[in-house]
């Protein structure tokens, strides 16, 4: 073999391993900011006031004087993730099976070996192709309405335009996706030895576990929640949240809370 050969064969050796680093990095980046997203989006748990405040400074509204903030903000930051998820999944499309024949002899010596972890490996596989369509039309909707993220449009969005099935699929495949994904790199890349390595795979398994069911209960409580406002929003579809309406929401509570603190006709005369 001449040199040029030799050369040029080590050049391909190291590819695999390149693209396994950046399928890794991607990963990474998509799968913590996927536990971000999961608080931002579960901040409608605590109300439409905080949904708002969270839409509001992601427009980066607290920069400008009108406090309308800049759509363009939230359009970069979806194109930048979109790119990312983009490339993430191109990278993982090389490990799927191609052929029904490669699918079956995976599932067979799954079947025969029950290792836990090649069964994980098989789950990100069937959630990674499901989330490459569901996680689309999501993060084309977004780019497309950059403006459009505030309590009463989220909840029409899933009410009124039927989003919600698809949130629900899309939900259980990236909480499972994302921390099988966050687990397996830890254990890839030897982060977070705790003791023997039977020790290390124990706590952080425990861990997975405990990330999936937390952000799979956070989802599913904010989804139930935009599908309240959204039914009670119906007639209104189309409609943005106003601030002052916390406010007009607070009226009968505090006339309540002044006719408590008047003094009684009785103790008047
Ligand atoms: C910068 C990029 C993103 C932005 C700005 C964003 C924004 C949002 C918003 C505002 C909602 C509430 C519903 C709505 O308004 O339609 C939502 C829900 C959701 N998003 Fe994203 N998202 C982004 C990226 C992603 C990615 C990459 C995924 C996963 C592939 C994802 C998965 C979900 C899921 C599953 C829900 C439903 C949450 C629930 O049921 O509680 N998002 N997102």
């Amino acid at each position: 073999m001449d040199s040029y050969s030799i050369e040029s064969n080590k050049k391909k050796s190291r590819l695999p391993a390149r693209l396994d680093l950046a399928q890794s990095g991607t990963g990474l980046i998509l799968g913590l900011f996927m536990w971000v997203h999961m608080f931002l989006v579960g901040s409608i748990v605590l109300g439409k006031g905080a949904f708002n405040f969270v839409a509001k400074t992601m427009e980066l509204s607290f920069l400008s004087d009108t406090g309308h903030g800049y759509p363009a903000a939230v359009f970069f930051a979806v194109l930048t993730v979109f790119t990312l998820f983009i490339i993430h999944a191109l990278l993982g499309v090389r490990k799927f099976p191609i052929s029904w024949k490669q699918h079956r002899i995976i599932v067979d010596q799954m079947q025969m070996m029950n290792h836990t972890d090649t069964n994980l490996w098989y789950i990100q596989v069937v959630t990674g192709f499901i989330m490459f369509f569901a996680g689309s039309v999501h993060l084309y909707v977004m780019l497309t309405n950059p403006g459009g993220i505030d309590p009463y449009m989220s909840a029409d969005r899933m009410v009124s335009g039927t989003m919600w099935p698809l949130y629900f699929i899309l939900l259980i495949c990236v909480e499972l996706h994302g921390s099988i994904g966050l687990y397996r790199l830890c254990m890839k890349w030897g982060w977070f030895k705790a003791g023997n390595p039977k020790e290390t795979r124990q706590k952080l398994k425990t861990f997975k576990n405990k990330a999936t069911i937390f952000f799979l209960s956070l989802g599913i409580i904010a989804l139930l929640v935009f599908i309240v406002i959204g039914i009670n929003h119906r007639s209104r579809v189309g409609e943005r949240y106003s601030k002052l309406e916390t406010a007009v929401e607070r009226v009968p509570a505090l006339v309540a809370e002044v006719k408590a603190l008047q003094p009684s006709d009785a103790t008047h005369q």
